[in-house]
């Protein structure tokens, strides 16, 4: 059966323009094979896209065998990305299998993509990226960016916390963490920290004299994004979850460039009014084309010791954005002092304060991502080359059953 999913929860004033093809196919962009660590489009699985001017798109895929055991994920990751464009109402995805010729281009493209682009990036492509963004500065990015790396190393994901705010770096300082990252010998490639259990890399934990500040200094922003990227063996990560700097400029569209598999959390405050963030969130995320998967809100109400709510910074700022942009409210963490003792000590209190309703909402925000966008499982793929490789190997030109049809589950 196809796959089709109704956008909901669209709020009326979000009345966007329907999207672009080429706006579609950026987004399909994002679509990654984990197997054949290249993207839907690149590898040439799309067959068709229909733009509706209601809104509706309908993708074609072509799979790479009826029965593939990523199928499922390929069309709930190709659903998920393209309702997260504005303007979209509902997308349909129909699945069909390829003709033995498609699939023998398919790889002989793979192939030479992976001898021409070997380690573009060396992030692996089933490693799941979520960048944690904001419309405004000082809203809590880098806190929620800690605790929600240290909350899913907690459950046993093998987790890496990029801290891209180049020159306003706070990552170090909130894991507590002096160490000096050193370059490996014979690869040449930097090594993270590892910080409780997390993978570390951040500017500030690279320079130390004011020559050096300088010298980097000079690199173009974006250049040390990708330096990052390139050149830092992260191994096999579940999660990269990235702090963003404030703003919506430089790095938000290297970051797209570099790693189209990249999904959004936007951190916002209680404070209404805050349509004009939303926009610019929603402005960065169409050119970026960046989904967005869900509003965190922190600096909700503090709750005093007699167990009373005082929303300080104002109420329903969280579940304004997300309705605005038609996403789920992930969490609302309140205002907690031991947040910033946490934040300075280098203790976050994800790990070092379980108890307080903070750290118990960052949990919960974790719980929530890894159900929206649950690890990538290459056991599901294991049978999958295998089966490719010996449906290539057969030399007599049969058409492939279902090579024509939308296969049917
Ligand atoms: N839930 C909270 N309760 C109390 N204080 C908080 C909370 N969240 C963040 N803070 C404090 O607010 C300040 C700003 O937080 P943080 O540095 O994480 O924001 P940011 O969005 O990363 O800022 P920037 O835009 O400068 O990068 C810090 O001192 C932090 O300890
Ligand atoms: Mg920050």
């Amino acid at each position: 059966m196809d796959q089709t999913v109704r956008k909901g929860n669209a709020s009326p004033n979000n009345v966007e323009p329907v999207p672009v093809s080429n706006d579609v196919y950026s987004a399909l962009r994002g679509v990654v094979d984990p197997e054949l660590g290249g993207n839907v489009v690149d590898l040439g699985m799309v067959t068709s896209v229909d733009i509706d001017p209601d809104g509706r798109v309908e993708i074609g895929l072509a799979l790479t065998i009826a029965q593939c055991p990523m199928r499922g994920y390929l069309e709930g990751e190709t659903s998920r990305k393209i309702a997260a464009l504005p303007g979209v109402s509902e997308v349909l995805v129909r699945t069909t299998a390829m003709t033995r010729e498609q699939r023998a281009n398919l790889m002989s493209g793979a192939r030479l993509r992976a001898r021409e682009n070997a380690h573009r990036t060396r992030v692996h492509p089933t490693t799941r990226v979520v960048a944690i963004s904001s419309g405004k500065g000082g809203v809590g990015k880098s806190t929620v960016a800690v605790n929600l790396a240290v909350a899913l190393a907690g459950k046993a994901f093998s987790v890496g916390l990029l801290d891209a705010d180049i020159w306003g770096f706070s990552i170090p300082r909130m894991l507590g963490s002096d160490e000096r990252l050193s370059a490996d010998d014979d690869t040449r490639l930097i090594t993270p920290a590892d910080v409780q259990g997390i993978k570390v890399v951040s500017t500030g934990l690279i320079i130390d004299k004011e020559e050096t500040a300088l010298m980097w200094r000079g690199l173009m922003l974006s250049k040390a994004l990708e330096q990052f990227l390139n050149e830092v063996e992260w191994g096999m990560l579940d999660y990269l979850v990235i702090d963003m700097p404030p703003g919506t400029g430089d790095i938000q569209m290297a970051l797209a460039r570099l790693l189209p598999q990249a999904e959004m959390v936007v951190v916002t405050t209680p404070q209404i009014a805050a349509q004009k963030v939303a926009v610019r969130v929603a402005d960065m995320a169409r050119r970026s084309h960046m989904p967005i998967i869900g509003v965190i809100e922190n600096m909700s109400s503090f709750v005093c010791d007699h167990g009373e709510e005082y929303p300080l910074f104002g109420a329903g700022g969280g579940a304004e954005l997300a309705s605005t942009l038609s996403v789920p409210l992930l969490a609302q963490i309140p205002l907690d002092p031991a947040v910033v003792t946490g934040g300075d000590e280098g203790a976050p209190v994800t790990t070092d304060r379980p108890e307080t309703p903070a750290a118990m909402e960052f949990d919960r925000a974790a719980k929530r991502l890894l159900e929206l966008l649950p690890p990538v499982n290459e056991e599901n793929c294991t049978g999958r080359i295998a089966k490719l490789l010996e449906q290539l190997a057969v030399s007599e030109p049969v058409a492939s059953p279902s090579s024509t049809g939308v296969t049917s589950h």
